[in-house]
């Protein structure tokens, strides 16, 4: 397989395991990152020995969401012709089951990843979270609309208003993730896991992903269509400029509504 700069590729028997790996940066999705692991995982979709993919941090990041650095001075219309938000579309062709293995922090970009992914194991220090309110966005890669769907309305608003986190407990008693172990044993069960779906039959697996899939998917088309428009509009107010730089600067925002 190709070798990335930014993730790390093996295959475990039928499993192909990929790692983020920027951990200086927590993780950043940066663009670089972004066409890496998707990439990776066409290539696992499309290879004969593959069943079952699992994405897979570190143990104190799954990934900090997407490269504020990168966006930080981007424009609305640069924003619109940035690779970065469609790179998550590729994730939504693959057609074999992709499972997150998380720890420690899953936020902002990171959050919508994970929740791109058909299942998600987590170690019980995980903790979940669409801060984007600090930096004067809004979740741009399907945040609004899947979280609100795993949620519910409620949990959803105070997340994406009020950048509450949710613990693994919490997750998965509102339903966002499937199990929480052990942060010792997070990745060897989503792995085992991984084993097991791979062994079934595939066609039907494939099926069985796809049809869960179109239990929502009418709805997230519009949904993600609407969500971006508004993600890259913010991107031309002077509070998205301030919410980043102020990041950046490890200083407090100061918002003008403008
Ligand atoms: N982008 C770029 N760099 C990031 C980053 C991000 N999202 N998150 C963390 N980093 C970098 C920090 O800048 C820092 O780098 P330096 O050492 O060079 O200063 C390093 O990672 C460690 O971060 P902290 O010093 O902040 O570590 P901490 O332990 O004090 O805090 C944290 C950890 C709570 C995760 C904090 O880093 C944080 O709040 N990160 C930003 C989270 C965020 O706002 N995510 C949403 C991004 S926007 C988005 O995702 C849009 C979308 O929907 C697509």
């Amino acid at each position: 397989m190709t070798n990335y700069e930014t993730i790390i590729t093996e295959t475990h028997e039928h499993v192909g395991l990929i790692r983020l790996n920027r951990p200086k940066a927590y993780n950043a999705l940066n663009s670089t990152l972004l066409k890496e692991l998707m990439d990776a995982l066409e290539y696992f979709d499309h290879s004969d020995s593959i069943g079952v993919m699992v994405i897979t941090g570190n143990e104190k990041v799954f990934a900090a969401g997407a490269d504020i650095k990168q966006m930080t001075d981007a424009s609305a219309v640069e924003m619109l012709h940035s690779e970065f938000i469609p790179a998550f579309d590729r994730i939504r062709k693959i057609k074999k089951p992709i499972i997150a293995a998380v720890s420690g922090w899953v936020l902002g970009g990171g959050n919508e990843l994970a929740m791109s992914c058909d299942m998600i194991i987590a170690s019980e220090t995980a903790k979940f979270g669409q801060p984007e309110i600090n930096l004067g966005i809004i979740p741009g890669a399907g945040g609004t609309q899947r979280l609100t769907k795993a949620v519910g309305k409620a949990i959803a608003m105070e997340m994406v208003l009020n950048n509450r986190t949710l613990s693994a407990d919490e997750a998965l008693h509102y339903g966002l993730i499937n199990r929480v172990v052990p942060v010792e044993r997070y990745l060897e069960e989503a792995l085992d896991l991984a084993s097991e779906v791979a062994s079934r039959a595939p066609l039907a697996i494939q099926l069985g992903k796809e049809s869960v899939n179109h239990a929502f998917e009418s709805f997230l088309e519009d949904g993600l269509k609407d969500e971006r428009r508004s993600f890259y509009f913010l991107f031309a107010t002077e509070d998205q400029k301030e919410g980043m730089k102020a990041f950046n600067d490890k200083r407090k925002p100061l918002w003008k509504g403008k």
